[in-house]
């Protein structure tokens, strides 16, 4: 990778920054805008948001003049959607973006081509269950002046999903000058079990971001001045709800932290300096059937984890939230609790298991990473496909699959599936060479469970290294178009994304 050139500001040097001067912010709430009518409804309506694509200009430290972003709305990460289970809205998503893009386009990327307006988006809600005419399908991006109207019916379990860009070979790009934002579902159920809440719920949205020393943003790019993508892009620094290190005051008692991992592509090792444990109460889909206190946990670009804290037996004590050697954050555990702090739940909601026998087809399904001869990565595909070859994975209606993921490369991939949430099933080594050779599974170790943070319902999970990744899942409840792809963004924009089809019975040929 080259340097920044030189008319640019150098690099930041992230110990520069002085630690914990800013409190952490959060999201601000999306409040709806009017009321319309339910597709094929007239009679009945539901909440309509409004959320425009902008430029704005946010300082992401203290000490940082204001950083150029793309946001949802005027900050970064967008406003919160607060969602109730079974109650649809709709959000409009206008395009107010410049007409120029800011970050490297990679011309020689499928999508991108020269003929390709620079700035293009289209948001998907990461997690949703939707028409595929709302899911943000990545060939239906629109220009600055256009906009969309999405359709979120809500109908699923509670959850912590997040709406980002997903344009065709830039959501990299997109998405690190800063388009996204959460998006939460509640319900009844999840009410009921007095899980710390209000000022008690904080989201925590992690992400890194390369800054150069006049606090704006910078994104790596390969030496070929033709074909700037790389293969990962990794910050200096470390941002939480869109600061780097922030601190937050808290009470002397539990908290419930939603976390999501923003990130293009860094995964996070967490863990509190203190020593003391997470509660693993939730992930990407939702709650787990029971807490588990974890002193660590991993997570991907695209997961969610939902923990509990207890600050109880900290009174007065600053506690870092840290990334192995990284620092990310402080809490500041302050003396006085102003509310009564309830224990977690010993259950919280059954996640039954769905049997491997439900599954009436198992796809191995490969990850194939293309290197040159510098043995640099160029390309990566799922299962040896480009985004354009025709669709392989048509899955009916209502049936259960298991998905067998088969990575040879050095890398773990986030795999997420759009419309459906799985089930992790197990994890083995393989050895690749025979693989290669023959199509033949060798496995070398034992199969690996699901990791507590990953025990739930799921919509993403890592695919390890030299490893087969098995998760089951059923199709619906909608027929149509959806994709599937690797959450590295970088990857994801060089066609480690493909086009799947969910297909009634009836219409199955070939
Ligand atoms: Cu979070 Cu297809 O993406
Ligand atoms: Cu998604
Ligand atoms: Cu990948």
């Amino acid at each position: 990778m080259r340097s920044v050139s030189a008319e640019l500001a150098p690099a930041l040097d992230p110990n520069t920054l002085e630690k914990f001067v800013d409190p952490l912010p959060v999201p601000p709430i999306a409040k709806s805008v009017s009321r319309e009518a339910l597709p094929g409804r007239p009679s009945q309506k539901a909440p309509y948001y409004r959320i425009p694509m902008r430029e704005s200009r946010i300082a992401l430290h203290r000490d940082l003049p204001p950083t150029r972003l793309w946001t949802y709305g005027d900050s970064f990460p967008g406003p919160t959607v607060e969602a109730r289970s079974g109650e649809p809205l709709f959000i409009g998503w206008p395009n107010q973006l410049p007409d120029s893009h800011f970050l490297p386009i990679d011309r020689t990327l499928h999508g991108a081509e020269a003929d390709k307006p620079q700035v293009r988006n289209v948001v998907h809600l990461h997690g949703a269950r939707v028409p595929p005419e709302s899911d943000g399908y990545p060939e239906n991006w629109y220009t600055p002046g256009h906009s969309a109207t999405s359709f979120y019916p809500n109908r699923q379990e509670p959850a912590a999903l997040f709406y980002h860009d997903h344009a065709m070979g830039i959501t990299r790009l997109n998405t690190w000058a800063g388009l996204f934002g959460l998006y939460i579902i509640r319900d009844q159920v999840e009410d009921s079990l007095d899980l710390p809440s209000g000022a008690y719920e904080i989201p925590l949205v992690l992400c890194d971001r390369l800054l150069r020393r006049d606090g704006q943003l910078d994104y790596p790019h390969s030496p070929r001045p033709n074909a700037p993508w790389v293969p990962e892009a990794f910050g200096n620094v470390m941002l939480v709800n869109g600061k780097a290190f922030p601190f937050l005051s808290v009470e002397p008692r539990k908290y419930r932290f939603r976390l999501l991992n923003a990130s293009n592509g860094r995964f996070y090792h967490l863990s509190l300096s203190s020593g003391q444990p997470f509660f693993l109460i939730g992930c990407d889909q939702g709650l787990l059937p029971k807490p588990v206190d974890a002193p660590s946990f991993v997570f991907a670009p695209g997961e969610r984890v939902d923990v509990a804290i207890d600050f109880r037996d900290h009174v007065d004590q600053r506690i870092v939230l840290q990334n192995d050697a990284f620092v990310m954050m402080e809490f500041r555990v302050g003396r006085r609790r102003t509310a009564e702090d309830q224990p977690l739940p010993s259950t919280l909601r059954p996640v039954p298991r769905i049997p491997e026998s439900a599954a009436v087809k198992t796809r191995e399904l490969t990850i194939d990473e293309y290197m040159n001869a510098a043995e640099e990565s160029m390309l990566m595909l799922l299962n040896n496909k480009h985004w354009d070859m025709p669709v392989t994975e048509k899955p009916v209606l209502n049936t259960t699959e298991i998905w067998s993921i088969v990575n040879p490369t050095d890398d773990s991939h986030p795999i997420h599936l759009h419309l459906v949430r799985f089930q992790l099933l197990d994890r083995r080594n393989y050895d690749p060479l025979t693989y290669q050779r023959t199509g033949q599974l060798r496995f070398l170790g034992p199969v690996v469970g699901p990791e507590p943070s990953e025990s739930g319902w799921k919509d993403t999970i890592r695919a390890h290294s030299r490893m087969v990744t098995r998760f089951i899942v059923n199709f619906g409840p909608y027929t149509g178009r959806y994709v599937w792809h690797c959450h590295i963004l970088e990857h994801e924009d060089n066609e480690m994304m493909r086009p799947y089809d969910v297909v009634a019975a009836k219409d199955l040929t070939g």
